[in-house]
């Protein structure tokens, strides 16, 4: 099949479009579908693929080609369809990655709690730490696989799900991330949008929200970086009809205090209970409160998140978090136990073998726990992954014990490590080590609510 890439198609030829690309020059929306068209198909030699990326890292698309890419993208396989009565309520989230990230885990129940449909298709992780569908997995009995119609009649009962990708949602991601992964072509906004988007646009959304970290711990360090991702993805979707905002938001430090699967789910359900850390809580009512305003539900985020407050305080959320992993395979007593405030949960997730404290070297205030240096750390225990496939140990992590700007004495114990080998091994012990700054002089700034800026768009491309 490869020939017909090579020669002009509906005046079109692969190669045309690589020499186009490569002299700067945007691609018009039938280049765009043809490209794709050919990856699905697997008309487009490795080669040729290979060449095409690399001359979209290197010079660019914009707002217009990455909408086409998306669309394309999106429409390379199903796209979800949902009862018309529900129209105006099906909502998500997406986060571009974070450090003790398990916002989802929070926030999905309490959208579902207030009415909203959340039909979230969420990943593994690939890197330190692992990704929503580990963490949730570290729950036994918890099933992630769900094709639409099972997705329908969970998103009916209970209001939401977060499943894995299923084989007929963008296949074209599938194919063109993969040739990214080898060729050096990951790190290029316009493939990173479309990339993300596209599987957002497939779940058939009204409204998205879109947490885009920046710092340390994120994929985008510094703002700048964020600020452009974050633009490209609200400007797309806006343009193909999804109602989305982005939250920049501060990734430097981990978000709350767990950092591993199971010790993450723990935190998601005292922050279900009302006793989450005050970070997490705020990131979620932010992310939360701008959703459901723009959906209409409330009048200003303030009031979302009054709403999405008490519908925590009164157990509703934590109620649709219960029935949703009893709806994904979760037997009903273990899921009873689990979110019963009164039970030990370690008697039901899965625990590390040995719990270490580290002390802190010396007398100050802390400036900074470096989130990076604390994923290396748990995915060097077996948190994350390091090639697809790898198993992972749901038990190990960390637990912070201290936060920024708190004071800390010479020997205080900074963070627990949940560890599964005897003693922790050398190398974690070195990243975590250089985890924690502590510095003499007061923090004078710091910024409760992580939240770094607010990205909206009244671009439409439809
Ligand atoms: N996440 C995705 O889904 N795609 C990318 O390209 C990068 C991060």
């Amino acid at each position: 099949m490869a020939a017909t890439t090579n020669s002009a198609s509906n005046g079109i030829s692969i190669l045309d479009l690589i020499l186009k690309k490569k002299q700067g020059s945007a691609l018009t929306k039938e280049e765009i579908e043809y490209f794709v068209q050919g990856v699905v198909d697997d008309a487009i030699s490795k080669e040729q693929l290979g060449a095409m990326l690399m001359a979209t890292v290197l010079k660019g698309l914009d707002d217009f080609e990455t909408t086409c890419l998306t669309r394309a993208m999106m429409n390379s396989g199903e796209v979800m369809s949902w009862p018309e009565k529900w129209r105006g309520k099906i909502v998500d989230k997406h986060s571009t990655g974070g450090v003790g990230d398990k916002i989802s885990l929070v926030l999905a129940p309490i959208l579902a709690s207030c009415g909203m449909k959340v039909p979230m298709v969420s990943g593994r992780g690939l890197g330190h730490t692992g990704g929503t569908l580990d963490k949730l997995e570290s729950i036994p009995g918890f099933s992630v696989a769900f094709n639409t119609s099972a997705m329908r009649s969970i998103l009916e009962d209970v209001g939401c799900c977060i499943v894995g990708q299923t084989e007929t949602l963008v296949p074209a991601d599938k194919k063109l991330y993969a040739t990214r992964d080898i060729t050096g072509t990951v790190d290029s906004v316009g493939l990173i949008s479309s990339s993300i988007v596209s599987k957002k646009a497939a779940e058939n959304l009204d409204f998205l929200i879109l947490d885009v970290k920046c710092g340390k711990g994120a994929s985008t360090n510094s703002e700048e970086e964020a600020f452009e991702l974050g633009t490209r993805m609200v400007n797309i979707a806006n343009g193909l009809g999804i109602n989305t905002a982005a939250l920049m938001t501060e990734m430097t430090n981990p978000i709350g205090q767990a950092i591993g699967n199971a010790l993450e789910v723990a935190e998601s359900l005292s922050c279900l209970h009302g006793k989450g850390p005050k970070d997490v809580m705020n990131l979620v009512y932010q992310l939360g409160g701008h959703l459901l305003s723009r959906a209409g539900l409330k009048e200003t985020v303030e009031m979302s998140c009054s709403m999405m407050e008490a519908l925590v305080r009164d157990g509703k959320a934590m109620d649709c978090f219960r029935r949703m992993i009893i709806a994904q395979g979760v037997a009903e007593d273990t899921a009873k136990r689990l979110c019963d405030p009164e039970n030990d949960v370690w008697a039901i997730l899965p625990k590390a073998k040995h719990v270490t404290g580290l002390k802190s070297d010396k007398k100050g205030f802390i400036h900074e726990i470096d989130s990076k240096r604390c994923a290396i750390a748990s995915g060097k225990m077996g948190a994350g992954r390091s090639k697809s496939g790898d198993v992972l140990q749901f038990g190990v992590g960390l637990m912070l014990q201290v936060g920024v700007g708190d004071a800390i004495d010479k020997g205080d114990v900074w963070v627990n490590v949940h560890h599964d080998t005897d003693s922790i091994p050398v190398d974690v012990l070195t990243e975590l080590e250089q985890a924690l700054v502590v510095e003499d002089q007061e923090l004078t700034s710091k910024n409760e609510s992580r939240v770094m800026k607010v990205i909206t768009s009244s671009l439409d491309m439809h």
